[in-house]
């Protein structure tokens, strides 16, 4: 494509987004009430599943004298990121459309030391009876072709309102803290639209390398920590 070409493209897609943009807001500003209470409900599920990993964190704190979980992040969806998928993925704009098909409007993000505990904490979180597990995704399994690697958990949970009670998807990933720093260092590299094709494409091929290295530093700590911990108990007995 010439350059002519490409500056229509982008002005064509510029056009398209805006409007789809207007239609949004326009869309939000007439439904104001119902889509703050929407948006309120997913805070709601996010505190409720953030409370489940502090309790389960706290338990094992006592009983095993160590902390699974090395830190929570959580977030609502940005309204340019929901914007953004509603258009991608050609959802009508209503409520009813976006809480069934965006299931990642509230998410949390769950950072261990190890991996172990990662499937430790979903086994702990799957077996509440009030969570039901909607969709799971294993990128430490099959890492994408990035290097990307989490375990991705959609779950629905249920919030007590005053006077009703209602189910509310939420995105989980767990992740390792290696995977999470290797993550935040691709994420950059992602969104920086100004890096010339061939130096971005050399930083990727870079980063899948550091992804694999960092694969096998989580398992070796791993093992080491098991060796540790049955050092222990058989310094114990
Ligand atoms: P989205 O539209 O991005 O939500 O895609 P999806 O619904 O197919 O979900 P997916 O399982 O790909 O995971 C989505 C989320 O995982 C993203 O919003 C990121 O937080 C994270 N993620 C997935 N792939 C990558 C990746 O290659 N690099 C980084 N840094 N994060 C990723
Ligand atoms: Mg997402």
């Amino acid at each position: 494509m010439d350059l002519k070409n490409i500056l229509k493209t982008r002005k064509e897609k510029f056009v398209r987004d805006n409007l789809m943009s207007d239609e949004f807001l326009e869309f939000i500003r007439q439904n104001k009430e119902p889509y703050d209470m929407l948006m309120s409900y997913y805070r709601c599920a996010i505190m409720e599943v953030e409370t489940k990993f502090k309790v389960l964190n706290e338990q094992f704190s006592l009983q095993y004298d160590r902390n699974p979980i090395e830190g929570i992040k959580s977030r609502i969806k940005s309204r340019k990121s929901l914007i953004k998928k509603i258009r991608n993925r050609g959802i009508p704009i209503t409520l009813e459309a976006i809480e069934e098909n965006i299931t990642d409007i509230a998410g949390l993000r769950i950072i261990c030391s190890f991996p172990e505990d990662i499937y430790m904490l979903e086994e702990c979180l799957l077996e509440q009876d009030d969570v039901t597990l909607i969709e799971r995704k294993n990128y430490i399994k099959e890492p994408k072709p990035s290097g990307y690697r989490s375990l991705h958990l959609i779950v629905e949970v249920p919030i007590f309102l005053h006077k009703e009670k209602r189910n509310v998807k939420v995105e989980v990933q767990l992740r390792t803290i290696a995977m999470d720093f290797w993550a935040s260092l691709e994420h950059k590299l992602r969104y920086k639209k100004s890096i010339p094709e061939n130096q971005s494409q050399e930083l990727a091929r870079e980063l899948a390398e550091c992804a694999e290295i960092s694969a096998m530093l989580d398992e070796r700590m791993q093992i080491i920590r098991n060796k540790i911990s049955s050092a222990q108990e058989n310094g114990d007995n």
